[in-house]
């Protein structure tokens, strides 16, 4: 009997979009100041990273931002968009409540092949999520060219009388193409979850009798999920290189989850990696929820950083409560 041979899931190309209002963190300043809301430049970056993020017009939806990112990440791949027989969009800021974001992003791009769309709600883990569920579909032999989508409007979703969170997200999309190879490819995948933290970051609203039940805007307590999140990143990235194989020293790039520099930074420490491997994109993009690993993967690849053949670690932490990580060669 022949040997059966590992499959494997490869990254083929990557892509992202961000839309073109950037707002710094002084014109938000200014425009919270006409709600009689006091924050400034200092406060913001020194407690964040953050610089600026970008906000989508009123017209533009979750998918309009997925699929600018998405056929940019099938150029990079030069395929054929026909051959992408599973699409799954991680987001917290769907189009509608049906149906996903990740069928409507199958229609604006053509693909007619039926193939398998749909979403992935895990909030900022969004991304690490669709990673480690389109690997294992594509490892299965059940799919073949898997897109991979983080894409938010988390703008829709901000309180602008809530200085404590709406200066911290941003909106934004990024993609990546997995493709089945004999060559690796994702390495490990580690996700997890407790729900018993589900108060500390979330929307607790709905749609019921055709009108909004509850409340439709973000709440965090910023304090709670900084001791969560410093807890928990550092063990699931050790628990995904351990499955890989890897010492944290083999790690050419860390792409953390972009909520805070703080808490990156603090992983990227306790890691012992150099803060040069880390790739960083908060201080320009904001916190873009499951669009932020994907947008920072591909701005470091567009710019030359990660290079094929070298280990890439990402790994994310956010509503639900829930954490994950992922190591892949790149
Ligand atoms: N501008 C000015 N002052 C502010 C602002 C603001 N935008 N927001 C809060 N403050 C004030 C508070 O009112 C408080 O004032 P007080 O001392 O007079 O009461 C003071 O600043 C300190 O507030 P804290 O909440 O204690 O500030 P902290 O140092 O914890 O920073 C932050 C807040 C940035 C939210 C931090 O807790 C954090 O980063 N938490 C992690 C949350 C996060 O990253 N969430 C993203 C989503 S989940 C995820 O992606 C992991």
């Amino acid at each position: 009997m022949m040997a059966q041979q590992t499959l494997f899931s490869r990254v083929i190309g990557t892509g992202s979009y961000l839309p073109p209002d950037r707002v710094t963190n002084q014109a938000l300043a200014e425009r919270l100041a006409a709600n009689g809301i006091e924050t400034s430049d200092e406060w913001i970056f020194a407690r964040t990273g953050i610089r600026a993020r970008h906000f989508a017009a009123p017209d533009v939806a979750t998918s309009d931002l997925a699929k600018i990112a998405a056929d940019r990440a099938i150029e990079a791949a030069g395929i054929d968009p026909q051959s992408i027989d599973l699409i799954i969009v991680a987001t917290s800021t769907p189009d509608y409540v049906f149906p996903s974001t990740a069928c409507l992003l199958q229609n604006k791009l053509g693909i007619r092949n039926g193939g398998a769309a749909f979403d992935v709600q895990a909030v900022c883990s969004g991304f690490a999520y669709a990673l480690a569920t389109a690997d294992n579909f594509i490892r299965s032999g059940a799919h073949r060219t898997a897109l991979v989508i983080g894409a938010e409007t988390f703008s829709r979703i901000l309180d602008f009388n809530d200085r404590t969170t709406c200066v911290l997200f941003g909106d934004g999309a990024g993609a990546v193409l997995l493709q089945a190879s004999d060559e690796p490819g994702v390495l490990a995948t580690a996700l997890h979850a407790d729900g018993s933290h589900a108060h500390i970051l979330c929307v607790p609203g709905n749609v019921s009798g055709g009108a909004i039940a509850g409340n439709t805007f973000l709440h965090m307590d910023g304090p709670a999920v900084f001791k969560l999140a410093v807890n928990v990143l550092e063990k699931v990235a050790i628990e995904a290189l351990d499955k890989a194989g890897l010492s944290a020293e083999q790690v050419d790039w860390l792409i953390p989850h972009q909520a805070n520099i703080r808490i990156m930074q603090s992983t990227c420490r306790k890691l012992h990696l150099p803060q040069e491997r880390m790739v960083v994109t908060v201080d320009e993009h904001g916190n873009t929820s499951a669009a932020s690993i994907p947008l920072a993967l591909d701005v470091a690849v567009r710019d030359g950083r990660i290079q094929r053949g070298q280990h890439v670690l990402i790994e994310g932490v956010g509503g639900g409560f829930t954490w994950g990580a992922a190591v892949f060669k790149f």
